[in-house]
């Protein structure tokens, strides 16, 4: 019974370590932006690993308010309350007021690290730019 108390204690201080030291996802370092050949930030390349990185936890299998981040067309779809990428309109998109935290829900939650400057401003330049799947 001890013995199993002490076990469950130490894996929830590891378990801890692993959130607070990034492993578990969203990194601060700053990011290369990847261009497509038209110059525009590339789908593939920029932004979907911005998404895993900080949203794969919850909206991945089984995701979260049914907004699964885990292909172009989920992200497209976007989630049950709709409007999670407008082409075209950053403002309108949930996608930009979770992450700059200027409409509920904010999302990463805020235990997880905010999305820094450099990475939003490269998804909020892919949406205004059409939200293409490049
Ligand atoms: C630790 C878990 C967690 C992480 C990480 C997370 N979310 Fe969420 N998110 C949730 C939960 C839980 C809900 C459901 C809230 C509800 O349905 O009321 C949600 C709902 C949402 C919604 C509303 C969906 C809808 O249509 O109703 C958006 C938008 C969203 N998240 C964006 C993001 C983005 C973008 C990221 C990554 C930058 C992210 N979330 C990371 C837990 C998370």
């Amino acid at each position: 019974m001890l013995k199993k108390s002490i076990n469950a204690i130490i894996f929830a201080a590891l378990a801890l370590v692993f959130i607070y030291c990034g492993a578990a996802g969203g990194s601060t370092e700053p990011i290369t932006v990847e261009k497509t050949s038209e110059g525009e930030v590339s789908f593939s390349k920029t932004i979907a690993p911005i998404l895993k990185d900080h949203c794969i936890r919850c909206h991945g299998d089984d995701p979260k308010g049914e907004l699964s981040i885990l292909s172009y067309e989920a992200v497209m779809k976007g989630g049950k309350s709709g409007n999670f990428v407008v082409p075209g309109d950053p403002d309108n998109s949930r996608l930009i007021t979770s992450v700059e935290k200027t409409k509920e829900p904010f999302m990463p939650p805020r235990i997880f690290p905010a999305l820094t400057p450099d990475r939003i401003q490269a998804i909020r330049r892919w949406i205004a730019e059409g939200a293409k799947n490049n």
